[in-house]
C-alpha cells in the first residue's frame, strides 16, 4: 500500500485507497469513497504528525530491499548483480515508476515479491493486478520475464524472525512474569465480504501464528486479533480494540501485541497500536500493555527474505500453486493473471 511521505500526501493517499474497488467495495464508491477520504484526511494528518510527519514505510522498504539484494548477491553470484525496486499502491513510487525504472536499467528478469507475508486479494492480489496494468499502460507487457512470490506465511526464516521479535518484546517484562504474558498477534482486518468471497488471508495469518508459537515452545497464552477497521462495512474480528477492553475487564495485567501481518513499522504500529491502543489500555488499567518490535531491519529477517527469493529462483516455480486458484466468489477478470512473458519453469532451472 505504501504510506504518505509527508502530511500533504495524506489526502491523495486516502483518495487513492478509498477509490480502489479491489481493496474495498462501498456503495456509490466514487462519491462515498471521496467523501470518506476527505472527511478522514484532517484526522489522519494529525496521526501522521504525531509519528514524525509521515510514514517510515519507504525508508524501511528501501532498507529491506538493500539488505535483501546484498545477501542475494552472496547467495546467488551466478544471477548477480541483483537490483530492487519499490512499488507502492496508493502513493509514489507507484508500479508505473518501478516498471519504467526497470526498463531504463535494462532489466529483463523480474521477481515480484509481495511484502505481505499472507496472501489476500485486497493486498497482494490487488497490487499484482495493478502491476500488470502498469505494464500495459507503458507497453511493457512483454519486456520482462516474471515470476511471483505471492505468499510466504510459513517460511521458516520469517517465522523464526517473528519469534525473535516476540522474545525481544518479552524482555520488557520482569523475568518472573514473561511466561504469563498474553501474546496478542494483531493483523490488519479485512471486510467480511472479502472473506465470504473465499479469501485465504485468515487461514494464512493463522498458519503464521501457529508456527511462531511452535518455535517459541508455546509457553505463553496467545490470541489472534484484527485491527484497523474503517468505513461502514462489517469487518473480520475479533477486533484488537474489543479484546483489549475485554482483557482489561478480566483484570489481565500483561499483554504483548505482536504485529504478525506487517513487516515494517507504519501507522498501524506506531500510531494505532502504540498510541491509540496504548492509551486505551492504560486508561483501562492494563498497565503491562506493550508491543513487540517490528521486523524492520532485523538481520534475521533480511536473511529470511534473501533465502525466500533464492529458494524461489532455484525452485523453478513461476508462482505458488494457489496463485492460479481464484476465490470461489470472484467476479474480477483481472485477478490471478500473469503477463505473457512469464518465466517458464524449465527456463528458470536453466538460469539457476
Ligand atoms: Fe480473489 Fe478475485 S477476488 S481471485
Amino acid at each position: 500500500m505504501g504510506g504518505p511521505k509527508t502530511l500533504d500526501d495524506v489526502e491523495p493517499f486516502l483518495l487513492n485507497l478509498f477509490a480502489d474497488r479491489e481493496l474495498l467495495r462501498l456503495p456509490f464508491q466514487d462519491v462515498l469513497g471521496r467523501f470518506i477520504a476527505k472527511r478522514r484526511s484532517p484526522k489522519v494528518r494529525a496521526l501522521y504528525d504525531a509519528i514524525g510527519g509521515g510514514s517510515p514505510i519507504l525508508h524501511w522498504s528501501n532498507t529491506q530491499g538493500q539488505g535483501l539484494i546484498e545477501r542475494l548477491d552472496a547467495l546467488s553470484p551466478e544471477t548477480a548483480p541483483h537490483k530492487f525496486y519499490v512499488s507502492f499502491r496508493y502513493v509514489a513510487p507507484f508500479s508505473d515508476d518501478a516498471v519504467l525504472a526497470m526498463k531504463a536499467d535494462g532489466i529483463t528478469r523480474a521477481v515480484a515479491l509481495s511484502m505481505y507475508p499472507q496472501y489476500s486479494c485486497t493486498t497482494t492480489g490487488s497490487s499484482l493486478n495493478e502491476l500488470w496494468r502498469a505494464l500495459d499502460r507503458h507497453g511493457l507487457r512483454d519486456a520482462f520475464q516474471w515470476s511471483l512470490i505471492d505468499r510466504w506465511p510459513t517460511h521458516p526464516g520469517f517465522v523464526r524472525s517473528v519469534a525473535q521479535q516476540v522474545r525481544e518484546g518479552l524482555k520488557q517484562y520482569a523475568p518472573s512474569e514473561r511466561d504469563n504474558v498474553l501474546l496478542m498477534f494483531s493483523a490488519h482486518s479485512l471486510p467480511l465480504s472479502v472473506i465470504e468471497r473465499g479469501d485465504a488471508y485468515p487461514q494464512e495469518v493463522g498458519a503464521t501464528v501457529e508456527r511462531v508459537m511452535e518455535v517459541l515452545g508455546a509457553r505463553n497464552p496467545h490470541m489472534l486479533t484484527y485491527q484497523s477497521e474503517v468505513g461502514p462495512v462489517r469487518w473480520l474480528g475479533p477486533s484488537t480494540e474489543t479484546m483489549i477492553r475485554r482483557l482489561a475487564s478480566d483484570k489481565r495485567k500483561n499483554v504483548l501485541v505482536v504485529p504478525v501481518a506487517f513487516t515494517s513499522d507504519h501507522i498501524e504500529t506506531l500510531s494505532e497500536v502504540d498510541i491509540e491502543y496504548g492509551e486505551l489500555a492504560h486508561e483501562l488499567g492494563l498497565h503491562g500493555f506493550k508491543r513487540a518490535p517490528s521486523l524492520n531491519d532485523s538481520p534475521m529477517f533480511l536473511d529470511a527474505l534473501a533465502d525466500l527469493v533464492h529458494t524461489h529462483m532455484q525452485s523453478g516455480q513461476a508462482h505458488h500453486t494457489r496463485y492460479r486458484e481464484k476465490c470461489p466468489g470472484c467476479r474480477n477478470p483481472s485477478c490471478r493473471t500473469m503477463p505473457t512473458a512469464v518465466v517458464e519453469p524449465a527456463l528458470v532451472r536453466a538460469v539457476a
